[in-house]
């Protein structure tokens, strides 16, 4: 393998960069160059490769100099896009054929569920091997524990709902929170846990609007009773749960009207979780799959990711690493989303166990 190809697709995750700058790094020591596809499938239909490798005088290659900064950013500065292009076999053909002018013989796509499946689909009309990891920050990657970016996004949304705790403590106020995660109530479920809230609504758990409001109106009344008189209700709510925030909030103050000196407010956090510095985790984690996706590249492995964690797939030289065919991961995430794969019920099960988590 002499040239490999990268690119980040779908929405930014914390980390995309770390795993980029280890691909760089790893593929120069072993003397193979590296480009980085701009704007993800796009740039690949495209032909906009910048060069990530250079040669060095004594021989040998390194990455392009001023890159030095990339594992500690977030977002990816590669740029990163949702390619409808791609989904056509005409627009997977050329950026086949743009690869091929490119002398590039191996593709490595960091994404989620949606560019991962776009790199399977490649995978199977080119001869190029292609190679997936895990970026998202919604975790609705099947096939691996954590996706890159889950454990920053987290980190953020913990945060935000501490500093909300504060304020509402000071009001006596309920608060919707309202975090990312497209279909996956993945986020919202751990920083429930996380944060101690006191609800948390998640899309694997459909319940109707009136369903809902009368979960957390007697949530209200329980918790701002007078013999009680809790200071703050924390409901987590995840982006997938069709009821709008605000209806939601419109709604429930209509029925606590009667509560004196209690009030809701609501937060969507929104895209601020999907940016910032990448934690510890989410760099060491973007590290060792990058090495997962060159060793399977340089084995002329194709149509596969590599997953942390996984609970399908072959272990790699690293213990913590599969790699996952990527028709099993497309299996796999379908089962998470609607709520029938063991892993959800698992953490279903483990969040109604919490204590101080009234999962709705
Ligand atoms: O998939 C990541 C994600 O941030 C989802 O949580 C969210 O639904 C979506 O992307 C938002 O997409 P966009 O950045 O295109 O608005």
């Amino acid at each position: 393998m002499r040239k490999i190809a990268v690119l980040t697709s779908g929405g930014d995750a914390p980390g995309m960069n770390a795993a980029v700058w280890a691909i760089i790094k790893l593929a120069a020591a072993r003397d193979i160059s590296v480009v980085g596809a701009e704007a993800g499938y796009d740039g690949l239909i495209d032909g906009n490769f910048q060069e990530l490798t250079r040669e060095l005088d004594e021989g040998g290659l390194a990455p392009v100099s001023g890159l030095d900064w990339l594992a500690g950013t977030g977002g990816t500065f590669l740029g990163s896009s949702r390619c409808p292009r791609f989904m056509e076999p005409e627009g997977r053909a050329e950026a086949a054929q743009r690869m091929s002018h490119a002398g590039v013989d191996g593709l490595i796509v960091i994404g989620g569920n949606g560019s991962l499946t776009g790199a399977h689909l490649l995978a199977n009309e080119c001869d190029v091997p292609v190679v997936g990891i895990p970026a998202s920050i919604d975790n609705d990657v099947g096939g691996s524990t954590d996706a890159i970016g889950v454990d920053t996004a987290l980190n953020t949304i913990i945060e935000a709902c501490d500093r909300i705790s504060d304020t509402a403590r000071s009001h006596q106020r309920a608060f919707i929170l309202e975090v990312m995660g497209r279909r996956s109530g993945y986020l919202a479920m751990a920083a429930a846990v996380a944060a101690t809230a006191d609800a948390v609504l998640l899309p694997e758990q459909p319940l109707d609007t009136d369903e809902i409001l009368d979960q957390l109106e007697s949530l209200l009344r329980r918790s701002f009773a007078t013999d009680r008189s809790k200071r703050r209700v924390l409901i987590i709510k995840a982006e997938g749960v069709p009821t709008p925030t605000l209806l939601l909030a419109d709604q429930l103050k209509e029925r606590v009207a009667d509560l004196d000196n209690v009030s809701v407010r609501t937060i969507v956090l929104g895209h601020l979780v999907r940016g910032g510095h990448p934690t510890f985790h989410d760099r060491l984690i973007a590290g060792r799959l990058a090495l997962g996706a060159l060793d399977a590249l340089e084995a002329r492995t194709t149509d596969v990711m590599v997953g942390w964690q996984s609970n399908i797939g072959t272990k790699t030289q690293d213990p913590q690493v599969s790699t996952v065919p990527l028709a099993d991961m497309l299996v796999e995430t379908e089962k998470l989303l609607d709520g029938t794969s063991d892993v959800t019920a698992m953490r279903m099960h483990l969040i109604r166990e919490v204590q101080g988590v009234l999962a709705l």
